[in-house]
């Protein structure tokens, strides 16, 4: 299999995005299947060319999101994790076997400290679980990635046997992750060389990396592996992932793209979609990019300080390494109005990175033009709004927003009042009424009521999506169920902010019951 880009000449870096898989495993994320269909259709618009769907063996959920993954999204290979059980690599094939292109991705511990005490496994048993489950997985799916845990703190020339065992046994992606993100650049792209000159395996291997960012270094450790053979690249956008998170995807990639001179490596994705992806991640996911994010961060094109802007005015290479249009920073902003049509407003989705069933875009454009009576011009901030709205309201959800009301101000007696109304999957309405410190206390101690959880409100924030007084309002919450332990974050975004609270705690909610069927631990008898 040869990594070399036949008009380039150059070898090309193979991106694998693991969003909606170790991107979705940090803590408090949690997307339903549309949600991540959203985000797999423009992963593969963009052109990554791996996508990890997900975990099949984890929940039925996990499973549904592979199978419908690898049912719609073409042009990307779908790929799902499998431990080396047998039970796991068939659950990967079952929910795979649509795809276009597929590969299981099968893994299982390396490091002493792992081998001991997670697995209570030998050397030679894990051998042996590397000997049954490749092949297993080769015959079930297009081709099988194999990735020893933990890489970075394994010995050596264990690794070297693990991988000489996993390539003659039908893998042809072998992947060195740094588990724990321990590794050091010089010490991590050395290690992989090594890794690369030890096995010794011809070019149809292809070597990967997935590092995590624990001591910040993600990115970094990528590169260096990259400049050291590796020649394909795991990350999420917007470097979401366990803990401290994955390798920032956009960033390797702009890396590698902009420093081809040193890397002499190329990627075949299209990078002016990085800006409009990470964006959908973050309205989907729920958590918000730093302004100073590398590539993304809304001030990573800004130049604020008047000797810069002095210099970007002579000649732009004074300051900027890279061109704003090249990462989709600065597309066109086409205001939408009452008399734009159909077309105008599913063009904005596609640019905004939406793609929507023919159910949902008309729900969604009966909805724009609902706001176009209320607001003269709508932005791309309400259009997000009222779509997340649509695909976050999935028939997976426990509660949906039926209506709310609010009284509050200085002349009321008794304090901001509000009644909310919440519809279950059944069509029925529960509706209830509280007092509380300001309109959101009183709404959400009404919703308490209703959905009979005495939830911990952990974290709440809210935010507007521009500085006009009728933008967006974007919140955020995270709540913890005191009897099973479990956490759960929402948002919800609305030009009325009241609403975008009420939403977001509804939307935790609805997750909350979703990390719940997971884990299979059960919430007020449910
Ligand atoms: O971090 C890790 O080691 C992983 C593997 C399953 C690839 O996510
Ligand atoms: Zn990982």
């Amino acid at each position: 299999m040869s990594t070399k880009n036949a008009a380039t000449g150059i070898d090309t870096v193979r991106i694998f995005d693991t969003t909606l898989r170790d991107g979705e495993q940090a803590a408090r994320i949690n997307l339903n299947v549309a949600e991540k269909l959203q985000i797999a259709k423009q992963l593969a618009a963009m052109g990554v060319d791996i996508i990890e769907a997900g975990f099949s063996a984890a929940s039925p959920g996990d499973f549904e999101c592979v199978r419908s993954i690898a049912r719609e999204v073409t042009g990307s290979t779908i790929t799902a994790l499998a431990r080396t059980k047998e039970s796991d690599i068939k659950a990967a094939a079952d929910s795979l076997k649509d795809a276009a292109r597929s590969r299981i991705h099968v893994f299982i511990a390396t490091s002493p400290i792992h081998m001991e005490y997670k697995l209570k496994m030998t050397k030679e048993q894990v051998m042996d679980a590397v000997k049954t489950s490749v092949p297993l997985a080769r015959s079930l799916a297009g081709e099988v990635e194999f990735s020893a845990e933990d890489t970075s703190r394994s010995d050596i020339s264990f690794l070297i046997e693990i991988f000489k065992a996993a390539i003659a046994a039908g893998a042809t992606t072998i992947n060195i992750p740094d588990t724990v993100g321990y590794a050091v650049p010089e010490e991590f792209g050395a290690f992989v060389g090594n890794i690369i000159k030890g096995v010794g395996a011809g070019p149809e291997v292809i070597y990967s990396v997935h590092c995590h960012n624990d001591l910040g270094l993600a990115v970094a450790n990528s590169l260096s592996a990259v400049k050291n053979g590796a020649r394909q690249v795991e990350g999420a956008i917007n470097g979401l992932g366990e803990r401290g998170g994955n390798a920032a995807l956009e960033e390797v990639v702009m890396a590698i793209k902009t420093r081809q001179d040193f890397y002499r490596c190329g990627v075949t994705l299209d990078t002016t979609k990085l800006v409009t992806t990470s964006r959908l991640v973050s309205r989907l996911t729920g958590v918000p990019v730093n302004p100073n994010k590398p590539i993304v961060g809304a001030n990573a094109f800004a130049h604020e300080s008047g000797i810069h802007q002095h210099g970007v005015l002579a000649n732009r290479e004074t300051y900027e390494i890279m061109r704003a249009e090249d990462v989709g920073a600065e597309a066109a902003v086409m205001v939408l109005g009452k008399h734009s049509g159909r077309h105008a407003f599913q063009d904005r989705l596609t640019q905004l990175g939406y793609t929507l069933e023919k159910d949902d875009l008309n729900n969604a454009f009966a909805a724009f033009k609902k706001l176009c009576d209320e607001k003269k011009e709508v932005s791309d901030g309400d259009i997000e709004a009222l779509v997340v709205e649509i695909i976050s309201t999935a028939p997976e959800r426990r509660y949906t927003l039926g209506s709310y009301e609010i009284e509050c101000g200085t002349a009321i007696i008794g304090g901001p009042t509000a009644r909310v109304v919440l519809k279950t999957a059944d069509d029925k309405e529960h509706c209830d009424a509280a007092v509380g410190n300001g309109p959101i206390d009183a709404a959400y101690i009404a919703m308490q009521r209703i959905t009979n959880l005495n939830l911990i409100l952990e974290n709440f924030q809210i935010g507007a999506t521009s500085h006009s007084s009728d933008s967006v309002g974007e919140a955020q919450v995270t709540v913890r169920h005191p009897g099973t332990g479990l956490a759960a974050s929402g948002r919800g975004i609305s030009t009325d902010t009241v609403r975008a609270a009420i939403m977001a705690y509804v939307s935790a909610v609805n997750n909350l019951y979703m990390v719940a069927a997971a884990k299979e631990v059960k919430i007020n008898g449910n």
